[in-house]
């Protein structure tokens, strides 16, 4: 699917960026895909954000445990963390419902790391993260101008090793790491996708 430069011009020629007033649009932009839109959060996103970080699946795969604070507190500090301009989250868009959240955050180096989820697991295995990772990748690539974008996932997270090796990331090591969500020990694998 990413097979080199033809494949970023035509990316590049699809996705259409453009400036919006939202929580931090002075420097995050729009990127439009086919099926799907990445935009900046607003407000009306914090109880979808909310509903996934409560879900278990989700946080089990993330190595988290479900948060357990109340809406309110939890509204803070999303407001906050989308407010902040070291790390851009951007809400996916399917049929205009906020179906996930990607995010690229940990600016070093030249890079970035990109964390992804797909919040309603009706809408996983449809091919968007697929979709919203090759939008990710060329803005953080060629907008940003970045020569690396990082990932992770656990070892048995196989759909997510499926998406950073269909959009040409390599497995660059591995590590360990301790769960939140269950206090359990797991290989957690990284990846690379360089200019
Ligand atoms: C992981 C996640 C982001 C992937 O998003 P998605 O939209 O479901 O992924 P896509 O549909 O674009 O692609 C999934 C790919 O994995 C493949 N796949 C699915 N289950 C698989 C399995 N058990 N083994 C191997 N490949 C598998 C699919 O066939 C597809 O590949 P293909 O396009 O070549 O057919 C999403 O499923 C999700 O949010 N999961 C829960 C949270 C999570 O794991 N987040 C990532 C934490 S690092």
């Amino acid at each position: 699917m990413f097979t080199g430069d033809a494949d970023h011009a035509a990316t590049n020629r699809r996705i259409r960026t453009e400036r919006r007033d939202e929580i931090h649009a002075e420097d995050t932009n729009l990127l439009r895909g086919e099926t799907l839109l990445l935009r900046p959060p607003v407000e009306a996103d914090v109880e979808f954000a909310y509903s996934w970080d409560r879900d278990p699946e989700l946080a089990a795969w993330n190595g988290r445990s479900p948060i357990k604070s109340s809406l309110s507190a939890a509204r803070r500090d999303y407001l906050a963390r989308w407010r902040d301009r070291s790390v851009k989250t951007f809400i996916i868009e399917v049929d205009d419902e906020p179906s996930g959240m990607a995010t690229l955050y940990d600016f070093r180096k030249g890079g970035c790391e990109l964390g992804i989820k797909i919040g309603p697991s009706s809408l996983r295995n449809h091919g968007y993260a697929s979709e919203a990772v090759e939008l990710l990748v060329d803005y953080a690539l060629y907008t940003l101008d970045l020569a690396v974008v990082r990932g992770s996932t656990l070892s048995h997270n196989r759909r997510m090793q499926r998406v950073f090796e269909k959009l040409g990331f390599v497995e660059v090591g591995e590590g360990s790491i301790l769960s939140r969500y269950d206090n359990r020990r797991y290989i957690e694998i990284f990846y690379e996708r360089r200019r």
